[in-house]
């Protein structure tokens, strides 16, 4: 199996004042090519701090993260922005769509404009849109859709880069259960494009399709199952 991160010994200590919180220590984690791992844990137990290190959107106090076998637990934010844009995805709990955007704009204007032409980057909105069963409502705007819709809009946007890696943040918390459980059927589905999902949840429905669950408390891991 292929390993897409590599963790070792990360922690992360966030100093206000002279207040310490100790987010993450001492992380030890593989995650492999086109697994569908989720990270469960009380709030406050450190899992939307690992899933910014993980989308380079934040740096381990210590400790060393490898993507692709690079090590990026040192990149400047012009360089770890660039890493970003080629290989991560991001889904959040609020689907922060543009509201006066339409679906398929919303996909399309996320797409990284220097690498893609215009007239690709909308072949490819609407392919994701397809994808995610959203054809019949490429141009309805957020307000028009429902929750769940406007997640799998969301999803469509976090895929327009090819990215190898999903990152996902309680992608089921505002939605309801039977379409939170549709969302994340979708979710597993792109594992088997060989896209690597990494979802923070609450939700047990997210954690029993995982392969694998990394169960942490109190910045550490508890187990891994
Ligand atoms: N930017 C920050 N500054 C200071 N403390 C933070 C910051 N972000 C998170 N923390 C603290 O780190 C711990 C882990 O937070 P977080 O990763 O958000 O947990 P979870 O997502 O599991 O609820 C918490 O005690 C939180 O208060
Ligand atoms: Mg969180």
């Amino acid at each position: 199996m292929s390993t897409v991160y590599e963790l070792v010994e990360v922690s992360k200590i966030y100093r206000l004042g002279s207040v310490e919180t100790i987010a993450l220590m001492d992380i030890n984690l593989k995650i492999y090519r086109g697994e569908y791992l989720a990270i469960v844990g009380p709030s406050g137990s450190g899992k939307s701090t690992l899933l910014n290190i993980l989308g380079l959107l934040d740096k381990p106090s210590r400790g060393k993260v490898f993507l692709e076998g690079k090590d990026v637990s040192g990149l400047s934010d012009s360089e770890a922005s660039n890493i970003r844009s080629r290989h991560i995805g991001f889904v959040f709990q609020m689907f922060n769509l543009v509201p006066w955007l339409s679906a398929l704009e919303n996909v399309e204007l996320a797409s990284s404009i220097a690498r893609v032409s215009r007239k690709e980057a909308k072949k490819r909105a609407r392919e994701l849109l397809e994808l995610v069963g959203l054809s019949h409502r490429m141009h309805h705007r957020p307000s028009q859709l429902s929750g769940g819709e406007q997640q799998r809009v969301a999803i469509a946007r976090a895929l327009v880069n090819n990215p190898s890696v999903l990152l996902a943040d309680e992608p089921t918390g505002t939605l309801d259960s039977v379409t939170g459980a549709q969302i994340v059927r979708l979710l597993r589905d792109l594992t088997k494009q060989g896209v690597t999902v990494v979802a923070v949840t609450h939700n047990p429905d997210v954690a029993s399709v995982a392969d694998r669950t990394v169960k942490l408390r109190d910045g550490r891991v508890v187990s891994i199952e």
